[in-house]
């Protein structure tokens, strides 16, 4: 079975990608091709961000890959965190932090239109191929629920009256930014092997 390299450290979102493409190829992680260094992000969006990661790993180690950015985009605050979303209160990617930040920075603001937004960057046999997942909803005033990660028990999607943090990790798959794109990425990889 022929394998791409998925440009990350975390054995979830491996396993994840694996049980989603379903056995057409065989998804390893970055350990496997002896890659240990940290991968640049230094680009001012979600798109540049994820092809400079794929960029990175397909020019040192010659492989198949993929890797993903994610962030938040928030209307009212012109779509901030967005790229920077991990790191918005500080470089320690401290969840509770940001989503407190966040929180504060929408105090008094009606608007709380926000969405979540993946993009997949794909170099197979040397080309480039980009895969988008959206996900549209609410920032809503508290945290709500224990599941999930990140900015997950303040996003409250359009159409449910739960924040994700509030979902099983199926429900939110089936409906999220991340499980969008692992899907296109997926209809893409099936027609062309
Ligand atoms: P990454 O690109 O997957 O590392 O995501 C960047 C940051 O966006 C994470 O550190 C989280 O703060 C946030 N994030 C990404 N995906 C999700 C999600 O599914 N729920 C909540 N927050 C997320």
């Amino acid at each position: 079975m022929p394998s791409i390299v998925f440009a990350t450290r975390n054995q979830n979102k491996i396993k994840e990608a694996n049980a989603a493409l379903n056995g057409a190829f065989e998804i390893i992680g970055l350990d496997a091709v002896g890659c240990e260094e940290e991968l640049p992000e230094t680009s001012p969006t979600i798109e540049e961000n994820a092809l400079e990661k794929a960029r990175y790993v397909h020019r040192h180690y010659q492989v198949d890959c993929f890797s993903e950015d994610t962030g938040l985009e928030v209307e009212a605050l012109d779509g901030a965190p967005g790229v920077y979303s991990a790191r918005y209160a500080g470089p320690a990617n401290d969840a509770e932090a940001n989503m407190t930040l966040l929180l504060s920075n929408l105090k008094g603001v009606e608007n709380r239109k926000a969405r979540f937004r993946t993009v997949i960057a794909l170099i197979l046999d040397g080309k480039e191929h980009t895969f988008e997942g959206v996900v549209n909803g609410q920032v809503i005033h508290i945290k709500k629920g224990r599941g999930g990660f990140g900015y997950d028990p303040i996003f409250m999607p359009d159409g449910y009256n739960r924040t994700f943090a509030q979902m099983t990790v199926e429900e939110k798959n089936a409906i999220s930014h991340r499980g969008q794109a692992i899907a296109k990425l997926k209809a893409f990889l099936e027609e062309v092997k």
